[in-house]
């Protein structure tokens, strides 16, 4: 067993941050021999009880869950940057070129051990990750994460059309290795895996059959995609799949929508594609720096948590507030479920600090263009629960991964409000908790991470 000693940041269920200035974290093996928490709260109250455990006292830092990414390409660690008119030149020009590379094991474990440092230096513990159509960038990822202990979930991508030689697969071999891997990795030590087709304009509709077919037989891997990213690629999608009501409504028809499945950007949707996102507890991953970079467009929180918040039972009055009031509608019973993602390479950065500021901008600038709403001020801890305990619950991870409570798997970090010397100056003089997270938000980076442990076994 084990403690720390420092200010702690946790969540409740209903998602209200909790904050303990003088706060104590114990940590200790469960039955499995991993690491977990087995208590969070005030150092006055766990103090006495904890007293013969070794404390590691850390005055002036703060404990704060591991943060989870539920959408990021390890393959395009290389392509950040990368500029273009839009997403379908992007992909065209910089990304599949620099996918084709991961054909080469050697490569591939070359840019998994750097991403993985590159996640735990921003502190981010678990990531819903691409790798890309070659089956030993999926081994050199898993083989990476494990040696970590990482909670890490990634899959081979499947594109077996409208892509060029280099990444394209074959129909048959890709679901024969789909299936190999799920049984290879899925759910050894932390890993997860996730059925992984690209988007619909790259696969065939029997590529996306199969993916469903796999989806149902294995109910706990996960599934992740890309929808309704570009106005483009949707006019491509509407006009490749004619029989499905919209674009987000062709993977429904492939049995590809159910809890554990995550869809990255979900911008250019109705009211309809929210519910079916609803109703079937499909996850957005909600790509802010990505879709500022791309051109893509903008989320709609208000829109989302419009459709989102009704629990069962209660009338339709689809008028919920969004942004200020607290974390509380987002991902709630009967909600549409979403979280925040970097979406590296199309992101431009892997720190959350920089994805959550994002997200607030975006969310300010609203979804239809700046004069035509008002958009949202989201709350500061909604903003940090949508990176960690929002986006766990969003993975079905919720009381694994993403939180402080005991029981949760011990991932955290160890954050240094005084970083840079405005950061000490604006932290210092932080009044309520809102007002710390909001200048962590606004003014941090990789430069607060102080460390990151990840939860260990026996
Ligand atoms: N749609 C299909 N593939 C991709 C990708 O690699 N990045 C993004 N942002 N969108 C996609
Ligand atoms: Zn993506």
């Amino acid at each position: 067993m084990q403690s720390w000693r420092a200010s702690l940041l946790r969540f409740d269920p209903d998602g209200q941050a909790l904050f303990d200035e003088d706060g104590l974290l114990v940590v200790g093996p469960n039955a499995e021999g991993r690491q977990v928490v087995l208590a969070a709260g005030a150092y006055a109250a766990l103090a006495a009880q904890y007293a013969d455990v070794p404390c590691t006292h850390l005055p002036g830092r703060i404990l704060a869950p591991g943060f989870v990414d539920l959408h990021i390409h390890y393959p395009q660690t290389d392509v950040i940057g990368s500029p273009a008119e839009g997403l379908l030149p992007w992909l065209e020009h910089y990304t599949f070129p620099h996918e084709a590379q991961f054909a080469d094991e050697a490569h591939a474990a070359s840019v998994a051990r750097f991403f993985c440092d590159e996640l735990l230096r921003n502190g981010v513990t678990t990531s819903l990750t691409f790798s890309t159509s070659h089956v030993p960038s999926v081994d050199a990822l898993f083989a990476e994460a494990q040696r970590r202990h990482m909670r890490l979930i990634t899959g081979k991508v499947l594109q077996d059309r409208h892509s060029p030689d280099g990444v394209r697969d074959d129909t048959e071999q890709s679901l024969i290795d789909t299936e190999a891997l799920i049984r290879q990795w899925h759910g050894v030590d932390r890993l997860g895996y996730a059925i992984t087709p690209r988007f619909a304009p790259s696969c065939t509709e029997a590529q996306l059959r199969g993916a469903g077919a796999l989806a149902a037989q294995y109910p706990d891997v996960w599934v992740q995609s890309h929808v309704a990213e570009n106005l483009d690629e949707v006019a491509w999608a509407r006009a490749l799949f004619p029989d499905s009501r919209s674009y987000l409504a062709i993977y429904a028809d492939h049995g590809l929508m159910r809890p554990r499945a995550v869809y990255a950007h979900c911008i250019h949707f109705d009211d309809d594609d929210r519910r079916l996102m609803r109703d079937t507890r499909t996850a957005a991953a909600v790509s802010p720096t990505s879709n500022l970079f791309l051109g893509s467009g903008f989320f709609d929180f208000a829109a989302a948590d419009r459709v989102g918040f009704l629990p069962p039972g209660r009338p339709k009055a689809e008028t919920a507030p969004s942004g200020g009031s607290g974390p509380r509608e987002a991902g709630e019973r009967g909600g549409m479920l979403y979280g925040l993602a970097s979406d590296v390479g199309g992101g431009t950065s892997f720190s959350p600090f920089v994805t959550m500021r994002a997200a607030y901008f975006t969310g300010r600038a609203a979804t239809t263009g700046f004069a035509a709403k008002p958009g949202v001020s989201l709350a500061p801890e909604k903003l940090w629960w949508l990176h960690t305990a929002g986006a766990a619950r969003a993975l079905d991870l919720e009381g694994v991964i993403g939180n402080l409570q005991p029981g949760c798997e011990a991932d955290f970090v160890v954050l240094n409000p005084a970083a840079t010397p405005l950061l000490a100056r604006r932290t210092s003089q932080a009044d309520s908790l809102a007002e710390l997270l909001f200048a962590l938000i606004v003014l941090g980076d990789d430069r607060v991470i102080e460390q990151t442990i990840i939860s260990q076994a026996k």
